[in-house]
Formats: structure tokens, sequence, C-alpha cells
């Protein structure tokens, strides 16, 4: 079927673009329309025209995977130019996704109506880039340079109810199909002889924005825009608006938008957008139906994950021994539920409708009931085998029972029961009612349906769940400690923490790996480490958090770690004393202290982290190199406009991080810098993680 049709309804033409998903404008799409465009503007018995979007948006934007090409004609700015310039009324009718191109082309139009559903935006970007289809020379046009700076430059939509308010929606259509409504607006236009209205020939509204606007809405952006190339980008085509003519910062815009498009940033940025929608695909199970959840244990893991299923309409039974553990732990979930409802994140019925879905028990019989049981008990093994032991008598055959741990063995934790293809791993990430992050792991036995049961349910909270295989730490904090490890042994060598977080965090981290550790607390991963019996034997290996933790320096919650946190705002501050103690203790095990470079900081941190990406990959205990990004970038701080720490080295190239390593491996010895077999054979062959398939799923 063709994706754009041009229907007649009496003296009404509606070109309706009918291109699933989301219609977006591929090429055909762009052809289509300007086509249809053509044809209606030439037909004398048409009056009007309607833009219509099937399905449940308008138009979802510019064809993402075209962006990897160069374009071709037609090209969106022209067809939107012809459209603008029809000489009869042109409606668009607006409903679901308005976003990027398919915003810029509503501008195009002379009138918007849209339905209660329509969310309005050009998050450009979020894919590094900007609107480059003219919305950086309209919006501000229509609703003044300031509010169209802040949708640009945060990319976040907007409701039909403020956009009704800013003059970026004339009309208000009621629930349900735009087309019904759109056409009887335009039967209303004609009748009244309402001109084209063309927003390119009006001026920017008073008070035009001066030098001063420009510098002062520069310096207000956080430091992730302030580094962003398409933000200021962004910037420069609305200063464009104000001096140029319409055609001129067209032109600008649509320069600028090409050096965006060739950019590292944007690459990387669309390469995370497919694979977060990529990682979250269930594999070939069926999910089971689940209304209802027990979470067991009411710690800070629990209540948050708690809160996150009621939040999102599940029935939740919430368990704990003890009656203490329980009440704080329900303080904790009211308070994030509460606040929640305060952003306007709740559904209907707000805070009191979520509570009500909530009960308590001090008894695991509460699971009986239950679809999907998820265990967040303390991080001990005996523990969690006790708890899983007492489930397996207590709850439905069919019932999928999870549990949130970080490290330990999921297949151990299933030995406990008689139904091990029930058993999977969720490792929620803390806060768990706001961290996207979800690693679902798949055990020996983990059916497919389970797997597709967990990930149902983790789209469902609003998580991003990722199928993981089992190993110490699963995919994340396996590579954590290969990372933190180079930390450590810095440290050691003289490094001051303060320097290796602020050259990290310059890098693009979004906190650097001390920080990170005051933030979860040195004990937790002191205890972890006590309990593990596969730490190399290396007395530095993450010498320096253990003796923090011994002294009790936990970080933020004792308000001394790595930092000292202290006043009023208990902003993090270098402490002499740690420095004093790591070069005592460094000259105990006889570590050398030696001059580390910035360069050397970042690179013995992030090779170390693809090194360790690259065995993952290898073993399966990640199905691709896009999910490590995935994770890495939801869950751990990678900057998202590095795209995750295997595209970042497929961009650096194989052979640039493998001579890296092997120069490590010369400077500091073998023992941590054995390359990869797979890095090794990648490089040799000139190919990328990105592309790389295991045997067996290459030939599915
Ligand atoms: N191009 C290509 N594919 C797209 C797409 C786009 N703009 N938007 C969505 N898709 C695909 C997704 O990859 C997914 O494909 P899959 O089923 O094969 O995985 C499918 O459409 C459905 O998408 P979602 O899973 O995200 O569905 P949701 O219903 O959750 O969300 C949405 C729908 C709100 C439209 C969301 O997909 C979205 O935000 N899309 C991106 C919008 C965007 O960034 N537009 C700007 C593009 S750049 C641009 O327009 C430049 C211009 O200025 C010239």
């Amino acid at each position: 079927m063709e994706p754009v049709r041009l229907e007649r309804h009496g003296p009404i033409a509606v070109i309706v673009v009918d291109h699933p998903p989301v219609n977006a404008l591929s090429h055909p799409v762009r052809a289509g329309l300007l086509g249809a465009i053509l044809e209606a503007d030439a037909d004398r018995g048409i009056a009007a025209i309607v833009v219509h979007g099937a399905g449940k948006n308008f138009i979802a934007g510019a064809d993402i995977r075209e962006l990897e090409q160069t374009p071709r004609a037609p090209l969106l700015n022209d067809v939107l130019m012809r459209l603008e310039s029809c000489s009869k009324p042109v409606v668009a009718a607006l409903h679901g996704a308005v976003l990027g191109g398919g915003l810029e082309t509503a501008l195009a139009c002379h009138y918007r109506c849209a339905t209660p559903d329509a969310r309005l935006g050009l998050p450009e970007v979020k894919l590094g880039l900007l609107p480059g289809a003219g919305g950086t020379q309209r919006l501000p046009r229509l609703i003044g340079a300031k509010r169209a700076l802040e949708m640009m430059v945060s990319g976040e939509p907007i409701g039909r109810e403020e956009a009704l308010a800013l003059g970026l929606v004339d009309r208000p259509l009621p629930e349900g199909d735009p087309l019904a409504g759109a056409m009887e607006y335009a039967r209303e236009l004609v009748a009244q002889g309402a001109p084209p209205r063309r927003v390119r020939e009006k001026p920017l509204p008073e008070p035009l924005p001066d030098e001063k606007f420009f510098a002062e809405f520069r310096r207000s952006l956080p430091r992730s825009a302030r580094r962003s190339a398409a933000v200021d980008r962004i910037v420069q085509c609305v200063e464009a608006a104000r001096s140029l003519a319409f055609e001129e910062g067209l032109a600008l815009s649509r320069q600028l938008f090409e050096e965006c498009r060739a950019s590292d940033e944007s690459a990387a940025l669309r390469h995370l957008f497919f694979a977060e929608r990529s990682a979250s695909r269930s594999g070939g199970g069926s999910p089971r139906e689940v209304r209802s959840v027990c979470v067991v244990g009411a710690g800070t893991m629990g209540s948050g994950i708690a809160a996150a299923c009621a939040m999102h309409g599940l029935q939740l039974a919430l368990v704990d021994r003890e009656q203490g553990a329980l009440e704080s732990g329900m303080a904790r979930l009211r308070s994030a539920v509460e606040s929640a409802a305060k952003r306007g994140r709740l559904d209907e019925g707000g805070a009191a409708a979520v509570l009500e879905r909530v009960t308590t028990a001090r008894n695991l019989d509460a699971a009986r009931d239950a679809d999907l049981v998820i265990e967040a008990v303390y991080e001990n093994l005996a523990l969690k085998q006790e708890v899983f032991r007492q489930l397996d008598g207590i709850c439905r055959p069919g019932t999928v029972l999870a549990t949130n741990t970080s490290t330990l063995d999921v297949d151990a934790i299933a030995s406990a029961t008689r139904r091990p293809q029930d058993v999977l791993g969720m490792h929620f990430f803390s806060p768990a009612h706001v961290m996207r992050l979800l690693e679902i792991v798949r055990g020996r036995a983990t059916s497919p349906d389970s797997l597709a049961t967990a990930l149902a349910v983790g789209k469902r909270i609003g998580k991003l769940g990722v199928v993981v295989g089992n190993c110490f730490g699963f995919v994340g904090n396996r590579m954590l400690y290969a990372y933190g490890r180079e930390n450590q042994l810095m440290m050691l060598e003289g490094v001051p923490p303060e320097r290796i977080d602020a050259v990290l965090e310059e890098w693009g981290m979004a906190m650097g790996p001390n920080a990170v550790g005051d933030l979860a607390g040195l004990d937790v991963g002191y205890r972890v480490r006590r309990e593990r019996r596969d730490l190399p034997d290396d007395p530095r290996y993450f010498r320096v958090f253990d003796l923090l933790a011994e002294l009790g320096r936990y970080g933020r919650k004792t308000g001394r770690g790595v930092y000292l946190y202290e006043g009023e705002k208990r902003e993090r501050r270098p402490d002499p004393e740690v420095r004093e103690l790591i070069r005592a203790e460094a000259a105990r095990l006889g570590v050398a202290q030696r001059e580390v470079s910035d360069a050397e900081i970042v690179e013995r941190c992030i090779y170390a982290l693809i090194n360790e990406g690259a065995r993952i990959l290898e073993e399966g205990i990640a199905s691709t190199a896009a999910d490590i990004d995935v994770i890495w970038c939801n869950g751990y701080g990678f900057p998202r406009t590095r795209g995750g720490p295997m595209f970042h080295a497929d961009r650096l190239g194989l052979t640039t991080v493998l001579d890296g390593i092997r120069r490590f491996a010369r400077e500091q010895g073998e023992r941590y810098w054995q390359p990869a077999p797979l890095l090794v054979r990648l490089a040799a062959e000139g190919k990328t993680f990105g592309a790389w398939r295991r045997a067996a799923d290459a030939a599915d």
C-alpha cells in the first residue's frame, strides 16, 4: 500500500500518511506527501486540505534509520515549503505523537487542531540533532523565542492543553480519531473565507530577544546541555531567526543539521535509540498474565520495587518478618508515591488509589496468590535460598519467582526450589522506583515464558529490561569491578581520588567512581567481597575502599567515605586525611608513586571496561554489544553521547583499544591486562563489536 494517499470528501482533500508503525517521514512518505500536496493544491474542486496520520499517531518525525544515509530528495524542508505555500487553507489533524519532523509538518500547515492525547515536541536534541525542517525558524515565530528554545533544548513534548495556551494548537478536538473534527474545522474555515496563514511570514513576537537574552539562556543551561553541540547549534538557529530572513535562517539550520547528523554524538544517540528498543524484546517466550506481585523484604530496594509496581497498577503485597522493617518500608513507599503524585506522574485516583492496592504481611503466606514474587532480602545466598525453599511450598504452579540480587548465583538460588524453570533474577537499581534499568537474569533452567513475563512486567512498571546471563555481577556489576579496579590501583599509585573523579566526569561519566562508591555505601561492596571466593590474590585489589570501610567511613550515609560530606548541603569535599591514609597504605604494600596523565586515567578505566565487556559478550552473558551499551548508559552513568562502552570502542577502532591494552600490559604487568580473545580476533579482522553475533545466533 502507498504510504500516502489523497482522499476527496467533497471540497475537502485529506492527505493520509499511513506508514506504520509511527508514520515516520521516510523517503517514500516525503515523495508521497509532495505528490499529494501538488495534486490537491492544483485541484480547483478542492477548497481546503487536511493532513492526517493514520493509526495512533500524527507523525513521529524523520525516519531515524534513514539518518545514517545522505538525505535523498525530496527533502522534508522542500516538501514543507511547498505545503506552506498552498493557496487554500491547510489543517493539521493532530493526535498521538506529533514529534520532530511531525511537529515541523504541523507548523507548515496553516491551522492546527488536536485531540487530548496529542503530544507535541521537538525531541531531536535527544538524538544529537536540531530540528532540521524549519522547526527552529517557525516555532519561535509562533510561540516566542524563549518557550521555543526551552522545548527544543529539553526535547520534552508538551500536552494539548499547553499547546492550546501557547497558540501552537488553534482548536481542541474531542477524544478519538481527529479526522472528523479536522474536516469539520476545514469546512468552517472555507465557509468563513479564512486565508492560508503562513508561520514563515510572521515576525518574531515582541519583545524581540536581544544578545543578552541569548547569553543568559546559554548560561542558564545545565552542564550536560552546555556540552552538547546540538544544543549550541539550536541556540544559534534561534539567534538567526531574530536577525535573518526566514529562508536564510532555514538554510543555516539545514547546514547545522547536517553537521549534527554527521557527528559522533548523534551517531551514538541514534545507536542507543534502537538499542534500547531491541533490548527489551522477549526472545520468543509468551508472557504470563501478572496482576499481583508479592515483594519479599521491605528494605530500601524492596520498598522501592513495591512502589514501582503499585504505581503502575499492580496489586502489591509487601512482606517482611520484622514489624519495624515493614513500617519503615511502608513509610518509604508512601513518600515515593506521594512525591510521584506531586509531580503529576500518577494516573487517575492519585496516591490514594495506589496505596489502596498495597497490603502488608509478616508471613510469606501472602505470596500464595501472587503471579510474580520478587525477593529483595539481604544479599546473602543462604538467606535467599531459604526464602525460595519456602516460596516453593507456598506459591501456585506457574508463579514466576524472581530474586533481586546484584551479584549472587541465580542457579544456586533456583536449586532451592523444584521449579527452576520459573526462577530468574530481576536486578533493580537503586532507587528502584526511579532508575530505569532492570537486568533480567536468565538461569540455566529459566524458561522463555518466565523471561517474557519479567520483561513484560518490567515494561509495565516503566523499566528498561535487558536479559543477561548468570555470572558474578551479571553484565553491569561485573564490568564495574574491572573499571573500579583501575580506580583503586591508580589511587594507590598516588592519584588523588578527587582527580580521578574530576577527569572521568569531564570525559562524560555522570559521576566519578569514588563519588559513586560513597553514594552506594563502601560497606556494601566490602561485604560482597568478603563473601567472594574468586577474588584475585592481590593485596592491592579494592584495597582503598576496603580500608575506608574498615574504618567505618561508609560514604555519604556516615558523612565520611572517600570524601567528606559536611555542612548543610553535605556536598562532597576532598579529605586530606584520606590522601594520607592511601599514601601510607601504598607504602605498606610497596606500591611505587608515579605521575599519571589525564589520558591514562580515562584509558585505564575505559579500556578495562571494554575488555571485560568483550569477555561478557563472547561468553554470552550479554546477547549483543548493544545490550551492554544500554546497561551502562542507563544504570552506570556512562555518557549517552558516547553511545556506551562497546559503541565507543567501535568508534575508537578496536586496534586502538587493543594497542592500549597491550601497552598497559607492558607497563603494569599482564595480570589485569590480558586482552579478551574476541577483541584480539575482531581487531585483526577489522570488524566491530556492534556487528558481531555468536555463531549460534547468527544462524537463527
Ligand atoms: N524513525 C524510525 N523508527 C521509529 C521512529 C522514527 N522516528 N519512531 C519510532 N520508531 C520505531 C521504533 O524503533 C519501534 O520499532 P520496532 O517496533 O521495530 O522496535 C516502533 O517505531 C515503535 O516505537 P516505540 O517502541 O518507541 O513505541 P512507543 O509507542 O513506545 O513510542 C514514539 C512511540 C513516542 C513515537 C517513540 O517511538 C518516539 O519517541 N520516537 C522517536 C521520535 C523522534 O525522536 N522523532 C524525531 C526524529 S528526528 C527528526 O524528526 C528530524 C527532523 O527535524 C528533520
